[in-house]
């Protein structure tokens, strides 16, 4: 089956996927960010509108070319993401937060760039805990019978392994199904191919072996389309 010649199976949804990385303003001229590249991000919305869906892709920082025939909105900072992604979400069918959004953001950014003093001191800066937006949607649904569909970037650690993490954030934020990358420095970010666990709530685990971000988005769209003729 190839994609040229597949059925439009997702025909007649609208899908909303984020992608990319937050920015959290210190200053005018600093951040706090992460490594995302955004790529499984554009993979997603690319499979998606080859399939026939109508997609809105919230990009958050990245710097790659706008997939064909996807409404993007551009975003910068965690707020600005949430709004954008419940704003499309208000008529979407599927929600997909592929997004790294950032926990913490500072308290009270300067409004003019911090200068360093002449002793060897340091500012101190105060974090405050961003909105989850993905556990809002999952748990207080923006519309009936949305599906909604998490990323989860975990290592082991002393209270599980990085698929025992997944299960229990899966659960925790309410989604229909979480995509869980192990990930470590070398493992995930800024690469073209990644492995995952697909995790969906009636407890089934479909392993995707390592591979291009498209299969991925390929075989998650596949999952999303299985999940909604389940509940629907
Ligand atoms: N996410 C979100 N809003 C946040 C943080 C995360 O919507 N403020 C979403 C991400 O887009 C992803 C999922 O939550 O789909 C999981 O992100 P991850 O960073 O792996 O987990 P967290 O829930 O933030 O938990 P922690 O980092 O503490 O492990
Ligand atoms: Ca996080």
């Amino acid at each position: 089956l190839t994609r040229g010649t597949a059925a439009a199976d997702l025909a007649g949804l609208h899908v909303v996927v984020s992608a990319g990385g937050t920015r959290e303003p210190i200053d005018p001229v600093r951040y706090i960010g992460n490594r995302s590249s955004g790529k499984q991000g554009y993979a997603l919305a690319a499979t998606a509108v080859a399939r026939g869906a109508r997609v809105t892709l919230v990009a958050a920082n990245t710097s790659l070319p706008d997939p064909a025939g996807v409404d993007v909105v551009r975003v910068a900072t965690t707020a600005q993401l949430r709004d954008a992604v419940r704003a499309a979400a208000r008529n979407a069918d599927v929600v997909v937060m592929a997004a790294a959004v950032a926990d913490f953001r500072p308290a009270e950014p300067a409004e003019s760039k911090i200068k360093k003093a002449d002793d060897s001191s340091a500012p101190e800066i105060r974090l405050v805990q961003n909105p989850h937006v993905l556990r809002e949607l999952g748990h207080s649904r923006i519309r009936p019978g949305q599906t909604v569909v998490g990323f989860a970037a975990e290592t082991g650690d002393a209270h599980g392994t990085w698929l025992e993490h997944g299960r229990a954030k899966r659960a925790k934020y309410g989604v229909d199904l979480l995509v869980v990358n192990e990930v470590g420095v070398d493992l995930t970010f800024g690469a073209d191919h990644s492995a995952a666990v697909l995790i969906s709530a009636d407890g089934s685990e479909e392993p995707v072996g390592d591979g291009p971000k498209e299969r991925l988005a390929d075989v998650i769209w596949d999952r999303v389309l299985k999940v909604r003729t389940r509940t629907d």
